[in-house]
């Protein structure tokens, strides 16, 4: 048992789920048969995926970065965390100030056994269960514990996250309730897959991939640079923008192709 009530056989091993196919993608070994095959039926139709979660991976590592070296945050909330693999957000996040405070959220209670093995040994980190469906219930739990601290600028990551909410799910209004419970000087990260620039040869890849999600428990929605635009409505875009989440502060070494089919920014609130 968990001490915040999940139990590790509440993890349903029949249907595959996003986090573990993620972390299967990653070279990762907190997956199932149910996941591996589901993401192998994937990486047979669009291999590229395998480079987009890492590119994904790095663009976190990069925003957490800015967040605290540049931006000066010392807590971020972390929505839909995934299962974890080092460096995580606290680590990179603390490597530079070790005082930053990093609260991790996710629905998946495979993601809140390991992280309370591997997320919350270390101090200034917390692990809440939660669906950003219900963010109201996430900030409610956060303001009660005292995790973070509202008048003060929060950094809050929303990486690979908004796609598995489906249209009629709203996305939008639900980063706007965030925006506006978080004091101006804040930040929201988000990354988002697309279908922008898709062309004749990937389009069945690409409905390959919607097939399987559509089988796991959370179907994937692609949006266009429009769509994840709108979701910063209210924020400031740091340079470059909203881009392809290699080409946003890539490294120097960075061997990344420029373009990879999910969307990068960072917003600061006004
Ligand atoms: C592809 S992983 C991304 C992990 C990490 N954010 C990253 O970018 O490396 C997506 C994560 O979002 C979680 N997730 C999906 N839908 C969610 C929801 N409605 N509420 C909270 N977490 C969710 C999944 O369980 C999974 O851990």
């Amino acid at each position: 048992m968990s001490e915040r009530g999940l139990t590790a056989d509440q993890i349903d091993t029949s249907i595959a789920h996003p986090a573990r196919m993620y972390d299967y993608y990653l070279g990762g070994r907190d997956n199932y048969e149910v996941d591996r095959q589901a993401a192998q039926r994937i990486i047979s139709a669009l291999p590229s995926i395998v480079t987009g979660a890492r590119a994904n991976r790095a663009f976190l590592h990069r925003t957490v970065h800015t967040l605290v070296a540049e931006c000066g945050i010392r807590q971020i909330l972390d929505i839909g965390t995934g299962i974890p693999t080092s460096p995580n957000t606290h680590e990179v996040a603390q490597r530079v100030e070790p005082t930053t405070r990093v609260v991790y959220v996710d629905n998946d209670p495979i993601v809140a056994v390991h992280a309370h093995a591997r997320l919350t040994d270390a101090g200034h980190t917390a692990f809440l269960p939660g669906d950003v469906r219900r963010l109201d219930e996430i900030l409610e739990r956060v303001r009660a514990e005292k995790l973070i601290d509202f008048t003060q600028p929060v950094g809050v990551l929303m990486l690979a996250l908004l796609h598995f909410l489906r249209d009629e799910e709203n996305p939008a209004a639900v980063v706007a309730r965030l925006r506006d419970a978080l004091p101006a000087g804040s930040y929201v990260a988000i990354s988002h897959g697309t279908r922008d620039r898709a062309t004749m040869e990937n389009f069945e890849p690409l409905a390959e991939l919607a097939d399987v999600y559509r089988h796991a428990t959370a179907s994937l929605t692609l949006r266009t640079h429009a769509q994840v635009l709108g979701f910063f409505e209210g924020f400031d875009l740091l340079e470059p923008g909203l881009v392809s989440v290699s080409s946003w502060r890539p490294a120097p070494d960075s061997t990344e192709p420029p373009w990879i089919g999910i969307y990068g920014g960072v917003g600061r609130k006004r």
